[in-house]
């Protein structure tokens, strides 16, 4: 089997997985779904709230020159002129005269419809922002747009960030939220969808040093995505020909997966020089220059934008974290979510429902409630309820058992070993902390008992 045909298998088995244990769900399924809309599930609203606390961790929280910004979806309409989106920001389409289908003209292998082999129409441009009205009259003055970028947000407050907090160059303002695009070629599961959420920063800094700061981002950026356990072998950076570069790029490399389908775009990081402010400030009226205390001169500063999407993020972490393996004759199914990533961080297990061992585990599932994500099963046999949370990320569970009413200890079982240590049950919140944080599980196990 090729390469492709193998990771073909196993996106079909994500679907699966994510529609089965509810991470993601066809958006409106009981009238038949919405084209390239998707609903996150319990799980799946777990792993995107992860992953945009872990991203905002490492861009704001962690940092001294970046700032968080929650702008508006809806923008004044002149934003996208001086963007560049209202002119820019279409795909060529062609239109079969018989069936009326519409393609875009640069995915086409031949001359005629895909669909029913009839005649298509010249290109034309297609514009991907959805238009909608804002208050009750429906008229062309009325126009506005859902937002096709959260980045042009922290442009048109540049000046209000810089105002208010006082930051010198360089500088960022980080920034997640929703973003619609009527995409044309949509398909692969969540990869393209026509609403989709972006953790984008944009980093201004002073022209001159937009090379060095463009170079550190690439690293930065590919390291986040490492640090969360995405194997190395399966990150790229590729970079954009000149033919592929947007119009206000000088410079763009995309951080690519190999996604079941092959290599796509993960996060793009661009090089925006002064494009942005320039425009803005043009089509405002409005400066938005920068006064450099060092040189006494007032400077547009250049932009590096790093632009991630968090939807395509969760593919590729369920992607890399699927793992099959034999163990007793079955196949276990796990996900090999980082920690700080897993939905749920533990799972209690009484070994019965015996009303005395019921009584400890839901303390113990209470006091760990306070934490963390915890869920509790007592459902079938011990050896189901840890293949039902293995195959969803859990990375530890908790079992009581009839000892454990006699030593007040129980069982911690870590997902990826399968090794099974023993801990007083006050004892449990603390040494969880410290697994979860990344101290090592097998210092002292007690046995190594598969199950
Ligand atoms: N502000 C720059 C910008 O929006 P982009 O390359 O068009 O650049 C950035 O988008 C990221 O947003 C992509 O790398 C991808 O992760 C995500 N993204 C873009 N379009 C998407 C779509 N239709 N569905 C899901 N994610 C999308």
């Amino acid at each position: 089997m090729t390469e492709q045909a193998s990771r073909k298998v196993e996106m079909e088995k994500i679907v699966s997985l994510c529609r089965r244990r509810g991470f993601i769900f066809p958006s409106s399924e009981i009238y038949g779904g919405l084209s390239s809309c998707w609903d996150y599930g319990p799980l799946g609203v777990e792993l995107k709230q992860n992953i945009k606390q872990a991203w905002w961790r490492a861009v704001v929280q962690e940092r001294d020159d970046i700032v968080g910004l929650d702008a508006s979806i809806l923008m004044h309409p002149q934003t996208w002129a001086a963007s560049g989106h209202l002119e820019g920001f279409a795909d060529p389409l062609v239109e079969c005269k018989n069936c009326h289908l519409r393609w875009r003209s640069d995915d086409l292998k031949g001359n005629n419809c895909p669909s029913c082999g009839g005649e298509l129409t010249e290109p034309r441009l297609f514009n991907l922002m959805f238009k909608t009205f804002m208050g009750p009259i429906e008229e062309e003055a009325s126009v506005v747009y859902l937002r096709p970028e959260t980045a042009q947000g922290m442009f048109v407050n540049f000046q209000n960030v810089v105002n208010t907090t006082r930051k010198r160059l360089p500088f960022g303002i980080a920034q997640i939220g929703k973003a619609f695009r009527n995409e044309i070629t949509t398909g692969n599961f969540i990869f393209r969808s026509r609403e989709f959420e972006q953790m984008e920063i944009e980093f201004f800094v002073k022209s001159g040093t937009d090379e060095e700061w463009f170079n550190y981002w690439l690293e930065e950026r590919l390291n986040w995505y490492v640090k969360l356990g995405i194997k190395k072998e399966n990150l790229r950076l590729r970079e954009h020909t000149k033919g592929e570069l947007a119009h206000y790029a000088r410079v763009c490399y995309d951080i690519d997966y190999l996604f079941p389908m092959g290599w796509a775009e993960l996060e793009g990081i661009a090089n925006r020089g002064d494009f942005d402010l320039v425009q803005h400030a043009s089509f405002s009226g409005k400066s938005l220059d920068y006064f450099d205390e060092e040189t006494k001169e007032h400077i547009i500063p250049y932009i590096i934008e790093p632009s991630a999407g968090v939807d395509r993020s969760a593919l590729a972490f369920l992607c890399d974290a699927y793992d099959e393996e034999l163990a007793e004759g079955e196949i276990r199914v796990i996900l090999h979510l980082h920690p700080a990533l897993a939905p749920i961080k533990a799972a209690v297990l009484p070994l019965s429902r015996r009303e005395k061992l019921v009584a400890v585990a839901k303390q113990i599932y209470a006091d760990l409630r306070q934490w963390w994500m915890v869920s509790y099963d007592d459902a079938q046999s011990i050896g189901r309820r840890y293949r039902r949370q293995d195959e969803i990320g859990t990375p530890f569970c908790v079992t009581v058992d009839f000892q454990s009413l006699e030593d007040e200890q129980a069982t911690i079982r870590e997902r990826d070993t399968m090794n099974q240590i023993r801990v007083p049950i006050n004892e449990l919140k603390t040494t969880l902390e410290a697994k979860l944080s990344g101290e090592r599980f097998d210092t002292q196990p007690l046995w190594t008992a598969k199950g």
